[in-house]
């Protein structure tokens, strides 16, 4: 049997393309910075979830009965990637609240590039959710792969990636190491540079977040 190959679903909203821009200056201080990440994960999310199903229920309107249809069956989960992927998460949960949240911490080691792991707790049926990641960036794809890992490790099978910047390395190095995962990607950028940074890029997501640096 044929393993499963995921999406790369890469924004073209206008929007996103808006919001995108004025988080990229670095003129725009922590608040907005703040505000507008998770005015973009909202957006995105709104993509993310369209293959979500749906299933016919009779209610009645002030004015008759009637069949609606809402969101059926399986339940989700939003995974923020400490901590940069915290960022994400209010702007999700506006979508979808009835959402659980599990929380992985990962950071990437400046030296080696390499994830390090530090956190993970998830709600215990995640096997059976639906499975929303989210980070905003998406460099040599390290500390993503290492998330779905932890993950798969956990028994979760239906899983997605939600992120506002991406190298082309970094969506590469996912494909080739969970092919099986579907990407909603806000944009692509040209490049990582010696020091594995996006460009052009926005700098350090988290720092630029939280106002650590
Ligand atoms: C950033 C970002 C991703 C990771 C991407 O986190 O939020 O998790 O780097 O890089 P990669 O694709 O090369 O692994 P960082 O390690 O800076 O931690 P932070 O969110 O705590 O600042
Ligand atoms: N992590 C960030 O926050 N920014 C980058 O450009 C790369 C990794």
């Amino acid at each position: 049997m044929s393993e499963q190959t995921g999406k790369v679903v890469v924004m073209d909203h206008p929007l996103i393309r808006h919001k995108i821009g004025y988080i990229r200056r670095t003129t725009t201080g922590t608040k907005d910075f703040r505000d507008t990440i998770s005015e973009i994960a909202m957006l995105i999310c709104y993509e993310a979830t369209r293959d979500l199903e749906l299933q016919e229920v009779e209610i009645e309107t002030p004015i008759c009965k009637t069949t609606v249809r809402e969101l059926k069956g399986r339940k989700l989960c939003i995974v923020p990637i400490l901590r940069a992927g915290l960022g994400m998460v209010d702007g999700m949960l506006a979508m979808i609240p009835a959402a659980k949240v599990g929380h992985i911490g990962l950071y990437r080691d400046p030296g080696t590039l390499q994830p390090v792991e530090y956190y993970c707790k998830i709600p215990p049926d995640s096997g059976n959710r639906e499975i929303f990641i989210v980070d905003p960036m998406l460099a040599t794809g390290g500390s993503i792969a290492a998330a779905v890992q932890m993950l798969k490790e956990r028994g979760c099978k239906h899983i997605h990636l939600l992120c506002i910047l991406a190298a082309p390395e970094g969506i590469e190095y996912l494909q080739k190491t969970h092919p099986d995962v579907d990407l909603y990607i806000g944009e692509v950028d040209e490049r990582l540079n010696d020091h594995g940074y996006i460009v052009p890029g926005l700098g350090d997501a988290g720092d630029r977040i939280f106002g650590t640096k």
